[in-house]
């Protein structure tokens, strides 16, 4: 029974509207757990918002900022109030209009939505709910919705309806590299205003990289003065090649703080990255004795991994690391800094004094599975986790850190396919599906490389990404564990805000119902659908760049 009302449901939203109003679609993505039209229709311009006094401060804003998008799109005043008591009210139907209301008991990020004639009442237990609440009815409203102007030609209907939606993972993540391209803060909230639309929440912050250093670190000015910039850069694939142009920047710390600020106010997390101990030649060059040989070092103008990191052997290292940390952990509000551990070489531990003196301290020792040096490894993470534990923070790593020992608590974002996340899980890690074959959206969207701006490679075409199960292969017990899914956007090949919205888009709708959608919700066909019907149209709207649909 649920499923044919499912596949009703899907059907109708292929279907026009037959009500009084004509193009009437209820086309969201990413697709509501379940939706039924209940016949005749909500005239929204002009219509009032309420909001329960019972919200907190942050709800209500949620609220009158949907009141004040109301009033700009359609012309006409959609007023803004929070009236007392409007449990009764509603209940002896005196209120008209928008009306949200606090439930306790709608799932934490969930929402329903009741669509009559009169009104449309929605119940959600907390600010993130009433958020989604907001973007699911702007998805059933006009484009103009997200625009900067008054819509004068569309039709402002909703049809009935009764809606009720949660999410199937409390994780669901993007990232952005901003080391190997440096984003203004403009083009970081444009990535956030998108990531929000589709019902994301974390937002996974790469900061730094053999190629630039972006945070600024107050007891460590050179990061960003030296750290942030390198002389040249690679053009295009040609590892030979280098175009002598200086190239950088970074963001103060005041920056970082109105981003996490913008983030919050659109739900969003922000997990900042600061990679270790591998990828730091940034930081390396602004502080030589941060390296096993001490250098000198150059912010690196190639792409790869550099051989070259940091010194796990010198107490110097972890006072740096924790010095850094610290202002990090101050910065972010959020429960997960990520401390990366991918791609860490381990020949220059192998020849430092320092590293096998460190090594023979600890007494770490290769068996049939690590070297002494993996080991050693370990050991920077877990010193990095304890010391982030007494700021009140809990890490997360890419799967290396499954490499050897890993403590309690850690958090696993499984990059090399999803066998990480599975191993992880199966140890009572908690984990995050973000492999390459599915999520790289630096991968091509096209086999035909010629008609596509230049890039890493791969071949990552929208349905693939759509077609991802995050729990395939993981048993019933172990499921707990996986948190959820994140696509990353690795921007070796990306200098523009145009190519990044490019590589990020349609994708990352592809993206939220993996994220969202209970598998038996799912359709890509009715995916593309809703793409080519609705979204690609609030993307024009908004101004976002995109790839065509094939
Ligand atoms: C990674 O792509 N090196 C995490
Ligand atoms: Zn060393």
């Amino acid at each position: 029974m649920n499923r044919l009302r499912t596949i009703l449901a899907v059907l109708l939203i292929m279907l026009p509207f037959t009500g009084s109003a004509k193009d009437l679609f209820i086309r969201i993505v990413p697709q509501p757990e379940s939706i039924e039209l209940t016949g005749g229709t909500f005239k929204a311009i002009g219509a009032s918002v309420n909001c329960d006094d019972a919200f907190d401060a942050a709800s209500r804003t949620v609220a009158q900022d949907f009141a004040a998008r109301m009033s700009l799109a359609t012309g006409k005043v959609s007023s803004f109030a929070v009236p007392v008591g409007i449990s009764s009210s509603v209940v002896a139907g005196k209120i008209k209009g928008f009306v949200f209301i606090r439930d306790a008991h709608i799932a934490d990020e969930g929402y329903s939505i009741e669509i009559g004639k009169k009104s449309v009442i929605v119940r959600a237990s907390g600010s993130a709910g009433l958020r989604y609440a907001v973007e699911t009815i702007k998805q059933m409203l006009p484009e103009a919705i997200y625009g900067k102007s008054v819509g004068v030609k569309a039709s402002w209907y909703l049809p009935c309806a009764v809606i009720s939606d949660k999410p199937r993972f409390s994780y669901r993540g993007m990232h952005l590299d901003c080391a190997r391209h440096f984003f203004s803060v403009d083009v970081v909230k444009r990535y956030l205003d998108i990531m929000a639309v589709y019902k994301l929440n974390r937002f996974h912050w790469h900061l730094s990289d053999d190629q630039g250093w972006r945070v600024e670190i107050r007891q460590y000015p050179e990061l960003t003065l030296v750290g942030g910039y390198r002389s040249g850069t690679m053009i295009g694939r040609d590892f030979n090649s280098d175009d002598g142009i200086r190239y950088g920047g970074y963001y103060t710390q005041d920056q970082i703080r109105e981003v996490v600020d913008y983030a919050s106010k659109l739900g969003i997390t922000v997990i900042p990255e600061i990679d270790l101990p591998g990828h730091m030649l940034a930081a390396m060059s602004a502080y030589p004795w941060l390296g096993c040989s001490g250098g000198p070092y150059e912010a690196w103008h190639k792409w790869g991994v550099a051989d070259q990191v940091l010194c796990a052997g010198k107490e110097t290292t972890y006072e740096f690391l924790e010095n850094v940390l610290g202002e990090i952990a101050d910065l972010f509000p959020g429960e997960y800094i990520h401390i990366g551990g991918d791609e860490c070489p381990k020949g220059e531990w192998e020849k430092c004094p320092h590293c096998q003196a460190k090594i023979a301290e600890l007494g770490l020792k290769a068996d049939d599975r690590f070297s002494a040096e993996q080991y050693l490894q370990c050991y920077v993470t877990s010193r990095m986790q304890e010391f982030l534990a007494t700021k009140g923070k809990k890490i997360i790593g890419w799967d290396e850190i499954l490499e050897g020992e890993l403590a309690k608590g850690a958090t696993v974002m499984s990059w090399r396919g999803v066998d990480g996340g599975r191993e992880a899980a199966s140890h009572g890690f908690d984990a995050i599906m973000t492999p390459t074959s599915h999520f790289y959206f630096d991968y091509m969207q096209s086999k035909d490389t010629d008609n596509e701006p230049v890039g890493i490679g791969g071949f990552l075409p929208l349905d693939k990404v759509y077609g991802f199960e995050p729990l395939e292969g993981i048993p019933e017990s172990d499921r707990k564990h996986i948190l959820g899914v994140q696509a990353n956007l690795w921007t070796e090949y990306i200098a523009t805000e145009e190519h990044l919205q490019y590589m990020l888009l349609p994708r990352l709708m592809a993206l939220s119902e993996v994220q969202w959608c209970k598998p038996e919700n799912k359709d890509f066909e009715g995916f593309r659908t809703k793409l080519s019907e609705h979204e690609l149209k609030i993307l024009e709207v908004m101004g976002y760049n995109y790839r065509r649909l094939d």
